[in-house]
């Protein structure tokens, strides 16, 4: 069979946005992978980044090359280290296995192109995408959140900083609380906040009813968005007082 070569190059321009993702597939034989999907972060501002995709599950083998540059400098690339998913058999079977890789050392207000290429026996996809530091910035979600109540209308919420967000002194982090309530059957939620302490009393709440506590975390000055929120912890305030 005559090989095929065939080039694919989709532009995908964010518009408002500031990435500017460039996917390019070249198929030279037989069934080449998909473009990894791929996800970028900074979990601690400045020196810890990493990139995330996950393992297709039923193709052929597939090895990656992931490599990173300076957009306007000479093309010096940098190889991203490589971490193949763990394949823990103690983690669930249908959650996706990760790829990773981390890129040390990123200079501030620098754009950066990375390049995560899929290949295997029938070809070969890359994934290109540009970002800068300052924006993918995105800590893990504060942990230890808790919740308690003394009274039948007041809480106290408090949490932890991520424990990963290595900085803190000096890339200090402000919070926002998201609450649900139900009432009546219908759920609705509030969001509070921010906040740069790690502790906040509410007031006026109702008694009885049950109230679901989340927390996020972003950078101080607004780089980068705000984590994940933490997992809910809920808490039904007392109709009488305790
Ligand atoms: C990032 O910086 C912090 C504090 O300077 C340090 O403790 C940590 O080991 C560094 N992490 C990496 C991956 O270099
Ligand atoms: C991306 O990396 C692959 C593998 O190293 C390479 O063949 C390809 O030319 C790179 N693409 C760009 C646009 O640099
Ligand atoms: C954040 O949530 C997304 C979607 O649920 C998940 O894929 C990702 O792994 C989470 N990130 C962190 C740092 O927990
Ligand atoms: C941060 O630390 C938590 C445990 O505290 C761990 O589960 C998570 O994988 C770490 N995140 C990164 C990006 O290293
Ligand atoms: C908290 O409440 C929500 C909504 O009612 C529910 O989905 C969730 O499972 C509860 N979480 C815990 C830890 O009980």
């Amino acid at each position: 069979m005559a090989a095929m070569l065939v080039t694919v190059t989709l532009l995908l321009c964010v518009l408002g946005g500031q990435a500017v993702d460039l996917l390019r597939a070249t198929v030279t034989s037989g069934v080449p992978p998909p473009v990894p999907r791929v996800h970028c972060w900074c979990s601690s501002f400045p020196n810890v980044t990493l990139c995330s995709w996950p393992e297709p599950s039923h193709l052929p083998q597939t090895h990656y090359i992931a490599t990173y540059s300076e957009r306007h400098e000479p093309p010096i690339t940098n190889n991203c280290h490589l971490i193949p998913p763990s394949h823990d058999s103690s983690s669930s079977s249908s959650s996706e296995q990760l790829w990773h890789c981390e890129l040390p050392n990123l200079k501030l207000l620098t754009d950066y192109i990375i390049n995560v290429t899929a290949v295997n026996s029938g070809g070969s996809s890359s994934y290109l995408s540009s970002f800068m530091l300052e924006d993918i910035v995105k800590p893990d979600p504060p942990v230890d959140v808790q919740v308690s109540s003394d009274s039948t209308s007041n809480l106290l919420v408090k949490w932890s900083p991520p424990s990963n967000w290595t900085n803190l002194h000096i890339f200090p982090l402000k919070y926002q609380i998201m609450y649900q309530q139900e009432n009546r059957g219908t759920v609705s939620s509030v969001k509070l906040g921010p906040f740069e302490r790690t502790e906040v009393e509410l007031k006026g709440l109702t008694p009885g009813r049950v109230y679901g506590f989340q927390v996020c975390a972003k950078e101080l000055l607004d780089l980068g968005k705000c984590s994940n929120w933490s997992s809910p912890v809920n808490i039904t305030l007392q109709r009488t007082k305790p």
